[in-house]
């Protein structure tokens, strides 16, 4: 039998499909939204002369913006290989005008801008319009929007950061030279806590050595957790209090119940990345637009709750202690169920789109398995779901309609909870249609079907079958070609035949006569032996 095809990777390619078309649906609809007006100003008042005569002070948030902007060069034909050849650093963020990522992220690029410019980087931000520009946008290997590349010496690398301003600044200094910040006051230690949540402190009587090798290294490499170091051992015990030694010691810094975590390893990159990937996460992470593609290329056991707000709020302890107990295995997120966009992609991979109940579920990205907690959500149940899915000893979760009437059908409606005992377990040769709502030529072949059913009506070993697949599952069913045709002989049904839904009708009933006489032939060898 061959093994189950993990749906998981299309499930995750369905849900950031859903997750933009929603996206820009929801966003569509309000086209002259502030944000695109703020945009269109903002580009105008670029072009338009940033040498304008009066100097306004900032007073709203817009015009900081608007001076945040102008500190992101705007690329064009002339200006951009200058650009690239001339600076050790560019950040180029490509953008295309209607587009309303685009459009969301350019305001934090532009605050990014204004930050790094703060801090000295020796980073150059720019911004390509790759619709007015699409030479030098493709010249740049710019394919999709928003883009953002790294140039280093002329040679670009992708972002691998965060979205949110902050999130920009970190990745770009690690980057370009800074990938640590030392402190050595306390009021430098005041003014950074004032600034981060989250962080990892790494402690060295002295900056060199193999040991402080390794951590810049894991510094450099890593690509969202800000680094800071000290040799103060009174520094250091005022960013993470109980420093454990005042000449080696690393730690991490969260802003929730679990605020401290100190590292026990060998001062090995490899081995303090994995103990930032472990730790990184909070305790239960709060789905966002912001941290979606960070929280869905996690690589571990992924439990997802899907509640309303203040539901969520009685679980969230139950929650924390689970995830105390399994952190380093196990990611806790939480769903908004009120916001679609994010909800609805997940829900409809357990046919619950239009549940407003909470809902406790599972995934397993390497198996492609999902989960469902089935009753209520009690504390007791919940650590219970966890460790089944950490031991791998939960039942996978199948989609299925409920059971439909087929009585005097000429063919069967088969859903997920049928597919066992119509398919598998029936004795009789099986012709199944499997289709999607969706799919093209499933009608075309719908048609065949029944005009076969119809020719080979009263035959007693021969069943025609259905099966729409996008809100049934059955983990023998993997199929990613819609409309497909299977012949399941009665005698055997570990292997099915595909016949091609391209044939004419008559060569397909020409086909399923000789496969029904092949059956028939091995029926009687069996009976004589
Ligand atoms: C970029 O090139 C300059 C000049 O050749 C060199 O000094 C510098 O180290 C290079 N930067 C990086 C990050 O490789
Ligand atoms: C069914 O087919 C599979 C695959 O060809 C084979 O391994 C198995 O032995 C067959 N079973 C029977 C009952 O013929």
């Amino acid at each position: 039998m061959s093994t189950p095809k993990p749906p998981s990777r299309l499930a995750y390619l369905t849900i950031v499909l859903l997750l933009s078309l929603s996206f820009s649906i929801s966003v569509a609809a309000s086209e002259d939204s502030d944000d695109i007006d703020e945009l269109i100003a903002l580009d105008e008042a670029e072009e338009g002369g940033g040498s304008g005569t009066h100097n306004p002070k900032p007073s709203s948030e817009a015009e900081v913006l608007t001076k945040a902007q102008r500190i992101v060069l705007e690329l064009n034909n002339d200006n951009t290989q200058r650009a690239i050849d001339g600076n050790e650093y560019v950040l180029v963020l490509g953008y295309a005008p209607w587009c309303v990522r685009s459009a969301e992220l350019m305001p934090r690029f532009a605050e990014a801008a204004s930050s790094l410019n703060e801090l000295k980087s020796p980073l150059l931000m720019a911004k390509i319009d790759a619709e007015r520009y699409p030479k030098v946008a493709s010249n740049l290997a710019i394919k999709g929007y928003p883009t953002l590349l790294l140039f280093v010496n002329g040679t670009s690398q992708p972002y691998t950061g965060g979205f949110s301003t902050e999130e920009i600044v970190i990745w770009a200094r690690k980057k370009t030279g800074t990938p640590i910040i030392r402190i050595n006051s306390f009021d430098e230690a005041n003014n950074f806590l004032k600034k981060h949540s989250m962080f990892t402190i790494g402690v060295f009587d002295k900056f060199e050595g193999p040991d402080y090798d390794e951590f810049v290294k894991a510094a450099t490499t890593d690509n969202d957790i800000q680094f800071v170091e000290t040799n103060s051992p009174q520094i250091a015990n005022l960013l993470y209090p109980d420093v454990k030694s005042d000449n080696l010691f690393l730690g991490i810094v969260k802003s929730e119940p679990e605020r401290y975590t100190s590292y026990e390893g060998d001062f090995k990159k490899d081995k303090i990345l994995q103990f930032l990937n472990d730790n990184k996460f909070p305790l239960v992470t709060f789905l966002s637009e912001l941290n979606s593609v960070k929280v869905y290329s996690s690589d571990k056991l992924q439990v997802y709750v899907f509640a309303e707000a203040d539901e969520f709020k009685k679980l969230l302890e139950p929650f924390q202690d689970a995830a105390k107990k399994f952190r380093s295995k196990i990611m806790f997120v939480f769903v908004d169920i009120k916001d679609e966009n994010l909800a609805k992609p997940f829900l409809t991979l357990f046919g619950l789109e239009d549940s407003e109940d909470t809902l406790i579920t599972a995934f397993d990205y390497k198996t492609g398995a999902k989960y469902l907690l089935e009753s209520d959500p009690t504390p007791a149940r919940i650590e219970e779901f966890c460790s089944g899915l950490f031991k791998g000893i939960l039942p996978p979760f199948y989609k299925s309609q409920s059971i439909p009437d087929n009585k005097d059908a000429d063919i069967l409606t088969v859903v997920g909870k049928t597919f066992d005992d119509l398919v598998l377990s029936n004795s009789k040769n099986i012709i199944l249609e499997i289709h999607t709502p969706w799919c093209l030529n499933c009608e075309t072949t719908s048609k065949q079907v029944e005009k076969l059913a119809k020719h080979f009506k009263g035959l007693e070993n021969l069943v025609f079958a259905k099966i729409d697949v996008s809100v049934n599952e059955h983990p023998n069913l993997q199929v990613d070609d819609y409309p497909t045709l299977l012949f399941y002989p009665g005698a055997n049904k570990s292997k099915p035949i595909k016949l091609s839904t391209k044939s004419s009708s008559k060569e397909l009933a020409m086909l399923i006569n000789k496969y029904l006489k092949e059956e028939a032939r091995d029926d009687v060898v069996k009976d004589e032996l």
